[in-house]
């Protein structure tokens, strides 16, 4: 699977788009905001630029892509307000996979090699934040949110992780140890790449997906992906889906525990952790403790659990299985879904 072409969300501003089924997402955002808040405090104690450079890398595109720099400017010009200095200047870079981009590999064939060194090393276009965005010592703050747990390709070696589609219970021991171990390169890829782009005193506030229980075995890790790949073998046994079609389908995803995500970025060395706080939220973040209208209906919440899971995945189903079983899957996943809520 070429992971660039295909981990897009779904498209547009119809029914299944990221961008109507996006809200989990917002939550994370507004429930990360108070470290976003101390984090810009604690820069500004040491300087504030006359031009704050600041990236929100895997933006997507949707309502929540503006939400970020509008948080970002309005903490700033709070803070300038009661410390009576003047704004500073914004200068924002967005970063997603973009049609533009795809094109790339394309373009680095046409080069010899010296020729495709000088991009990544001097000539910075590319649309993944697995590899060189920014000139060295350019940028003042990275933000990414929802979107690290995406790895830039598959683990090597699962070939025997039949009937699943990511690391699930029934998974072989090397399956798990294969993705921790892309997760530790990628990760510690990512790193590298952002300590050569940030300024001296810049900072960094990553939220991403992770697991609350330290063994991945555990419901707390997989049981999101586990339900989609038993829709999928259900899809199977009614003759819509080739079961050695799912064989072969693994999700480029993980996500870490948090003692996996503190251990890398010690042992990768670039970074200091100011904070590393974990919160946890519903599968159906309509269910919100400070939503006092809700009410729990499972069908309800099985199809907004399956909205959302569909803006993400669809467009890497569709790659693999084609696009005539998406309707039945997401019917059966929401079932599921439901079920277990
Ligand atoms: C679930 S969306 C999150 C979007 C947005 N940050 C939000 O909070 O709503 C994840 C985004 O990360 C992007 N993404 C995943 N891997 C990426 C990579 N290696 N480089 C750039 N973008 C990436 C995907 O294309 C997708 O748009």
């Amino acid at each position: 699977m070429m992971v660039e072409s295909v981990l897009c969300m779904n498209p547009g501003d119809g029914e299944t788009s990221y961008a109507k089924n996006s809200f989990l997402q917002k939550t994370v955002l507004s429930k990360a905001r108070p470290i976003l808040e101390d984090t810009i405090k604690d820069m500004f104690s040491t300087a504030l630029p006359t031009c704050f450079k600041l990236a929100d890398l895997g933006c997507s595109s949707g309502p929540n892509t503006l939400l970020f720099v509008s948080e970002f400017v309005d903490v700033v010009y709070e803070l300038c307000q009661q410390l009576n200095c003047k704004l500073p200047e914004f200068q924002v870079f967005l970063n997603d996979f973009n049609a533009v981009f795809k094109s790339l590999p394309f373009l680095y064939d046409k080069f010899g090699k010296e020729k495709r060194d000088l991009y990544g090393q001097h000539c910075f276009i590319t649309g993944s934040f697995y590899h060189r965005l920014f000139p060295s010592k350019s940028l003042h703050f990275f933000h990414s949110s929802y979107s690290l747990h995406w790895l830039p390709k598959v683990p090597e070696g699962i070939s025997n992780n039949k009937g699943n589609i990511y690391m699930a219970k029934a998974s072989p021991p090397n399956v798990f140890k294969a993705y921790l171990e892309q997760f530790q390169k990628d990760f510690s890829l990512f790193l590298r790449l952002r300590s050569e782009e940030i300024i001296q005193g810049g900072r960094v506030v990553l939220t991403f997906i992770g697991r609350s229980i330290d063994d991945p075995r555990s419901k707390d890790c997989c049981l999101y992906w586990e339900l989609l790949a038993k829709s999928l073998l259900d899809l199977a046994a009614k003759g819509l889906v080739v079961e050695a079609d799912i064989h072969t389908f693994n999700l480029p995803y993980y996500n870490p525990y948090e003692g996996e995500v503190r251990e890398i970025i010690k042992m990768e060395g670039s970074f200091d952790i100011d904070k590393l706080e974990t919160f946890s939220i519903n599968w159906d973040a309509n269910d919100d403790i400070s939503n006092k209208d809700f009410v729990f209906e499972k069908d309800q919440c099985g199809r907004n659990v399956a909205n959302i899971v569909r803006a993400v995945a669809e467009p890497m189903l569709v790659s693999h299985f084609g696009d005539d079983i998406i309707d039945e899957l997401f019917k059966r996943y929401a079932e599921y879904v439901g079920e277990h809520l």
